[in-house]
C-alpha cells in the first residue's frame, strides 16, 4: 500500500474507531460478547461478565475474574481455589468445585465455605438455592456410632476419627468430643444419609453459584439487600433502606 493508500486507510480506521466509540452500551455489550470470548480447557465460552486473566481490559467485568492454569479455569473466592466445571450464561450460575476435592480422592477440602460466605459476596448474591446443601466435617476424640456420620478413613486413626455428614448442621448438633473442622457446599443429594463413597462423588461434583450483576450494582450504589425473585427467570429487586438518597 502506497504512503497515500495507507493514509487513507487510516482515516477510515479512525472513522471507524469513532463510530465504534460511539455504539450504544448494549451495542457494546453485544461486541464485548463477540469480541471477547475466551477458552480454557473444557470451558469453552468465558463471556460477558467473566473474563479470564490476561483479556484485553476491556474484556468482561474485573469483579468476575478466573484464571486458566494447566487448562483448568480457576475461580478464586473468598481465599479458596476452585476448578470452575461449567457456566451458564442463561441460568447466571457457575458450578465450582474445590481443588482439593475435584479428584475425588478422599481429602478434607482447600479452604471451608459456608453458604454465608456466598450470600455475603454481593457479587455471588443473587440466587439462593434451597436446595443447596452442606458437607460438613468433624474431627472427633471418639468413635461416633450416630446415625449419617461417616467416617473419612485417610484422615483417621485411633486416636482420631474424622467424620463427615450431608444435610443440613448446625454446630449445636456436634456431637460431643467433636471440633468442626470444615464445611462445603454440595448440590442437593438424593439419599438422605449417603455412604463416604457417595459423599466423595457429591463433593467431587461441586456446587453452584449465582452471580447477579444486578445485585452487585444495588450494594455498591448503596442498597441494603437484593430480593432475588422465586423463580427463573431471576429478576432482583434491590432494595435500599429508608432515607438512603437513590
Ligand atoms: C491444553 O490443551 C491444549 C489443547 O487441548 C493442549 O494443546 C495443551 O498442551 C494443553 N496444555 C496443558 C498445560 O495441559
Ligand atoms: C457464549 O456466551 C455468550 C454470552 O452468553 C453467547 O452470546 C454466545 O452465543 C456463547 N457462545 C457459544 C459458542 O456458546
Ligand atoms: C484431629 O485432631 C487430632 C487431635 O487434636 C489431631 O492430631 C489431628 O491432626 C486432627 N485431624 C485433622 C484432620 O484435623
Ligand atoms: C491402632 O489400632 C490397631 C488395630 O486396631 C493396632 O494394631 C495399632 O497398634 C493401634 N495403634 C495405636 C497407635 O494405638
Ligand atoms: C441417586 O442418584 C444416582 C445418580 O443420579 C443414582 O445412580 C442413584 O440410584 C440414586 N439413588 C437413589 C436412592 O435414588
Amino acid at each position: 500500500m502506497g504512503r497515500e493508500g495507507s493514509s487513507i486507510f487510516s482515516a477510515f480506521v479512525h472513522l471507524s474507531l469513532l463510530r465504534f466509540l460511539f455504539v450504544t452500551a448494549a451495542q457494546a455489550r453485544k461486541l464485548e460478547e463477540v469480541l471477547c470470548s475466551s477458552t480454557c480447557g473444557e470451558i469453552r465460552n468465558i463471556s460477558y461478565p467473566f473474563r479470564l486473566k490476561g483479556d484485553p481490559s476491556g474484556c468482561g467485568d474485573p469483579d468476575y475474574e478466573l484464571s486458566c492454569q494447566n487448562n483448568k479455569t480457576i475461580l478464586e473466592f473468598h481465599s479458596g481455589i476452585y476448578y470452575v466445571k461449567r457456566i451458564s450464561y442463561t441460568e447466571q450460575i457457575i458450578r465450582v468445585v474445590d481443588v482439593n476435592l475435584a479428584s475425588g480422592t478422599c481429602s478434607l477440602p482447600n479452604k471451608p465455605l459456608s453458604h454465608n460466605d456466598d450470600r455475603n459476596d454481593p457479587r455471588y448474591y443473587g440466587r439462593i438455592d434451597t436446595k443447596m446443601e452442606t458437607a460438613s466435617f468433624m474431627n472427633c476424640s471418639r468413635n461416633i456410632k450416630e446415625t449419617g456420620y461417616r467416617l473419612v478413613p485417610c484422615l483417621s486413626n485411633n486416636q482420631s476419627y474424622v467424620y463427615v455428614r450431608t444435610g443440613s448442621f448446625s454446630i449445636s448438633m456436634l456431637p460431643e468430643s467433636c471440633l468442626s473442622i470444615s464445611v462445603v457446599p454440595i448440590l442437593d443429594g438424593n439419599e438422605t444419609f449417603p455412604s463416604y463413597d457417595t459423599i466423595r462423588g457429591l463433593l467431587k461434583s461441586g456446587f453452584d453459584l449465582g452471580w447477579s450483576l444486578e445485585c452487585r450494582n444495588c450494594f455498591a450504589d448503596g442498597g441494603s439487600y437484593c430480593l432475588p425473585s422465586s423463580q427463573k427467570p431471576y429478576n432482583y429487586l434491590c432494595v435500599k433502606a429508608p432515607g438512603n438518597a437513590a
